[in-house]
């Protein structure tokens, strides 16, 4: 079976390359709020954020700070409701995102950004669905949230439990999908015992990506591809539609590819393009999809 991918150089705020109801699942990982490594990506992207970051330079206020996180959260909402328009009723949106911790101004705090996803998902309409919890190898634990405990880490109170786990958040919009019986591509489309046993349990202990040496790579944060294969498989059936509106180095749609599914992919940084093309095309060599590139 031959699929169809499309990478689309623009913003998925408004995804006008796909009509209502025409994608079967959303598989992504946006830039997380609140984590300094996607400041300069949000201001850029929305003027209200950039003045705010002015602003919060300026007054150093709590309230600012406030301001920053949900404007961040207003942005990510857009992709979020022009998500629900385009899914499938029935369809899964599968979103992988971390909380933040930080301090600003002396202030140290978590930034739950899972809760603040969860609540604009729902307020949208979507079913919130249980969630996984991506374990990742420990890290350091953390003191006054520098990464590791400095002299008085052994004392109560004043440590911080370190943040080793990601959320991969599910929802879905409105009722169960229904199929006809023996529908012979979802029954292609079974996982084994060991698959379902291992992929539907709540923890799933999975290494981070090896972050490549350039810095554009690096820039992309990508999650590995087990993560998007199990997600795939789990959610949708071969020759389904897949959509990830936060593309990055394009992880979603080689996996798609691999895996005998249609995909589509946004991302608004047009550097990116050689990564996601190396990235598919190592993969295409094999596979012979396929793939249509557009820049709006
Ligand atoms: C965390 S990265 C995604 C990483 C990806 N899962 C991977 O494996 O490479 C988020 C990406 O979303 C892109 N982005 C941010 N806002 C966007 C928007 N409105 N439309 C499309 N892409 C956007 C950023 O440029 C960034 O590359």
């Amino acid at each position: 079976m031959h699929s169809q991918h499309r990478i689309i150089l623009g913003n998925s705020q408004q995804m006008s390359e796909l009509a209502d109801g025409s994608v079967q699942l959303m598989v992504t990982s946006p830039p997380y709020p609140m984590i300094a490594m996607w400041d300069e990506l949000f201001a850029k992207a929305d003027p209200k954020i950039a003045e705010l970051f002015q602003k919060l330079a300026a007054n150093g206020e709590d309230e600012t700070v406030r301001k920053i996180y949900t404007a961040m959260h207003d942005y990510l909402a857009k992709v979020w409701q022009e998500t629900y328009r385009v899914l499938v009723d029935g369809g899964i949106a599968c979103i992988n995102i971390g909380d933040a911790t930080r301090s600003i101004n002396g202030r140290f705090q978590l930034y739950p950004n899972h809760s603040r996803i969860t609540e604009v998902c729902e307020k949208i309409g979507f079913t919130t669905l249980p969630y996984i919890l991506w374990k990742k190898p420990t890290t350091k634990p953390m003191y006054k949230g520098k990464g590791a405990f400095l002299g008085s880490g052994f004392l109560p109170p004043n440590a911080y439990v370190t943040l080793d786990c990601e959320f991969i958040l599910l929802f879905r919009k409105g009722k169960l999908r229904k199929f006809p019986p023996k529908d012979a591509l979802r029954y292609e489309s079974a996982f084994t015992k060991k698959e379902r046993d291992e992929w539907f349990s709540q923890i799933w202990s999975l290494k981070g990506t090896r972050q490549t040496a350039t810095e554009l790579e690096r820039r992309t944060a990508a999650y590995p591809e087990e993560i998007a294969e199990r997600l795939i498989r789990m959610f949708s059936v071969k020759g389904e539609l897949v959509l990830d509106p936060f593309l990055g180095s394009g992880t979603t749609t080689k996996v798609a590819m691999l895996n005998e599914r249609n995909s589509i992919g946004y991302e608004t940084d047009q550097n990116l393009l050689p990564v996601i093309t190396k990235k598919i095309d190592n993969c295409n060599a094999k596979t012979a999809e396929y793939v249509t590139i557009i820049k709006r």
